[in-house]
């Protein structure tokens, strides 16, 4: 018998820029340009998107000298799916995609996850570069190279860490955006500054009321801060075995919420009832003092979010997708909760009795 270590040293250095500013959009051919990487652009985007900006910015990489091929799915969660993923890899070698090709993820978080995803499998590995177009997809999805699809046993199942090369944000392409969507990115936003950063909550309390679409000096403000914290973040645990974990506040409760109602509730919105829901389990375990936990509530209601359980047509699916969820130990939920606004604890054992009341009397008084 012979014991035989493979040492694997890092020797590539993998740091990537993200720019955040208005009119970001348009260096981003010249930025691939300058890449020189081999063969062709492959944009994958989703059917609203292309319609809005990807056959524009098809376009101007024409113009640019690039080979460019855009490929597109139907918008939506449900297209975060093992078919999706296998007709774009079908689409991307029909268009002879190479090693030294580039894709470029143009949409809003489920085009980032899905997209990234198959650039982390396609051919062993693609670069590319995060072009988010959702405010969620700005502050949060975009950066840190989690990428993957969900299954029918739950969501976000199956998937990768692959790191973009680069990620573009431009608060403009958030004028299109529906105000639902708009308020679903507030929900990562509320949970960002909750899990990190006082001073970032603070600074939300006091401009609730003027964060809108059509604010763009402001809402660059916050995407800046929100991506710059999430930067950090990733930067100190990239594979998530510690204080990443801090950004799946909310997301516990909100997976389920959002796997066993089918995906009719949105992610951000599914968040922020997660955010509320199992605060109040924070709090009813002495972790959390009830001012506080009404200060969350209070911000995310001023935002336009829900705050209350919806009504579930079927709870035990709910609660067997609770127990599904990635961070659980054993066959138990372990959760990430509010201990005061801006730090959180880490892995915590909650008695599945006290989440079953916490919901069901967040379902009564709705
Ligand atoms: N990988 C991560 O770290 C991470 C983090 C948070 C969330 N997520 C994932 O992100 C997903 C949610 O992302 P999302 O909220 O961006 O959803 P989404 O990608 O479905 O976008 C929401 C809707 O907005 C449309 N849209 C996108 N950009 C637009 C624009 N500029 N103008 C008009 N319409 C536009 C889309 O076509 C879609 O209909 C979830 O699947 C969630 O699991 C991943
Ligand atoms: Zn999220």
């Amino acid at each position: 018998m012979s014991k035989i270590t493979v040492h694997l040293a890092q020797t590539v250095d993998r740091s990537y820029r993200i720019e955040v500013k208005p009119g970001a959009l348009d260096s981003l051919a010249a930025f691939i340009l300058r890449q020189r990487r081999g063969s062709k652009v492959f944009i994958i985007t989703d059917s609203n998107v292309e319609m809005l900006v990807g056959r524009k910015i098809q376009r101007k990489m024409y113009e640019a000298g690039l080979e460019t091929l855009l490929l597109s799915f139907p918008a939506g969660e449900k297209s975060k799916n093992q078919r999706i993923v296998h007709a774009l890899h079908t689409q991307l070698l029909a268009g002879d995609i190479r090693r030294d090709s580039l894709i470029v993820a143009l949409g809003g978080g489920v085009v980032g996850d899905v997209a990234g995803y198959v650039a982390a499998t396609i051919s062993r590995g693609v670069a590319f570069i995060q072009v988010p177009t959702t405010l969620l997809s700005q502050v949060d999805s975009s950066v840190g190279g989690k990428v993957g699809i969900n299954h029918p046993r739950g969501k976000n199942l199956i998937g990768a860490f692959h790191q973009p090369m680069a990620v573009f944000v431009d608060p403009d392409v958030l004028r299109t955006l529906p105000q639902r969507e708009f308020c679903s990115g507030l929900a990562e936003v509320v949970k960002i500054a909750a899990a990190l950063d006082r001073r970032l909550f603070q600074f939300l309390e006091r401009n609730a009321h003027r964060v809108s679409k059509s604010n763009p000096k402001l809402l660059t403000e916050i995407i800046s801060r929100c991506v710059a914290l999430k930067a950090a973040v990733v930067e100190a645990d990239e594979f998530e075995s510690g204080l990443r974990r801090s950004l799946n506040l909310g997301h516990t409760i909100g997976h389920a919420i959002e796997s066993s109602t089918n995906y009719s509730i949105n992610h951000g919105e599914a968040v922020a009832i997660g955010l509320v829901t199992e605060s109040t389990v924070a709090h009813r375990m002495g972790l959390l003092s009830s001012r506080e936990l009404d200060r969350l509530i209070s911000l995310l209601k001023k935002l336009g979010l829900p705050t209350g359980m919806p009504q579930l047509r079927n709870t035990t699916k709910f609660f067997s997708s609770l127990s599904a969820d990635k961070k659980s130990v054993g066959g138990r939920a372990k959760y990430v909760l509010l201990s005061a606004i801006g730090s959180c604890v880490i892995g915590v054992d909650v008695s599945t009795t006290l989440v079953q009341n916490v919901v069901m009397e967040s379902r009564r008084v709705r």
